[in-house]
């Protein structure tokens, strides 16, 4: 099974540091036989699909508006974004916490990604918040990804412990064993191993992928293990 590495860039790249960063990074992530996907800022998002043109990486928008085409100034809608993002970060921790996103929200984010073929990396911060509907609503039809990722261990070097990722990943699963799981939450070239070992099908990574070389590790390592 391919297993899915993420990098969400945030907001931290200029467009000449994206470009120098895939220009490093792009040969090393193409021989990878798993799904990587790159998640830059709107900016440099079109950029972006341009340099990896023709090549097997993907790319992910950071999210997605609520809303369909219509008066909402500043907004990206699922429309725009289609034929360039194959994935959409939905619900992000930091989308909850400094924009307000609420279930609801996330919710319709996931519709319109939905409606127009993108498939949604689904964010959580508790299982809690997936099984609150709307969210969750029933097992989707359409493709979707979920990246469990605790507060705690997002951007503070301290990852979920092994015990409490276990735990979730098997209490998900009891939601719907065809349902993939991501974990996110400082992950890094060292830890990375064990998430992948617990189950997860792959890891959404932040501060780890902004250093090309540390992106190319954490992609490369699993390797090992096959
Ligand atoms: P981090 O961020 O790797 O810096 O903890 C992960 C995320 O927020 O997606």
């Amino acid at each position: 099974m391919k297993r899915i590495f993420i990098a969400n860039w945030k907001a931290r790249k200029t467009i000449k540091e994206v470009t120098t960063w895939l220009k490093e990074a792009q040969p090393s992530l193409e021989e990878s036989l798993d799904e990587v996907v790159i998640c830059p800022d709107f900016v440099s998002l079109t950029v972006v699909v341009g340099l990896l043109k023709d090549t097997s990486l993907k790319v992910g928008a950071q999210d997605i508006s609520q809303f369909e085409t219509g008066p909402y100034t500043g907004e990206v809608t699922a429309k725009m974004l289609e034929g360039l993002a194959q994935y959409c970060l939905i619900g992000h921790s930091e989308r909850r916490h400094y924009f307000g996103e609420t279930n609801e929200v996330i919710a319709r984010k996931v519709e319109r990604a939905w409606q127009s073929k993108i498939t949604p990396v689904i964010c959580f911060e508790n299982l809690g918040q997936l099984i609150e509907r709307p969210i969750l609503k029933e097992t989707p039809k359409q493709s979707a990804l979920y990246a469990y990722e605790p507060p705690s261990a997002i951007g503070t070097g301290k990852p979920e412990s092994e015990k409490e990722a276990k735990k979730v990943l098997a209490e998900f699963k009891n939601l719907s064993r065809e349902w993939r799981l991501l974990y996110g939450g400082s992950v890094d070239p060292e830890n990375v191993n064990v998430f992948l070992e617990l189950g997860y099908v792959g890891v959404l990574v932040g501060t780890a992928s902004l250093e090309a070389e540390e992106f190319v590790k954490i992609v490369s390592k699993p390797y090992a293990l096959r």
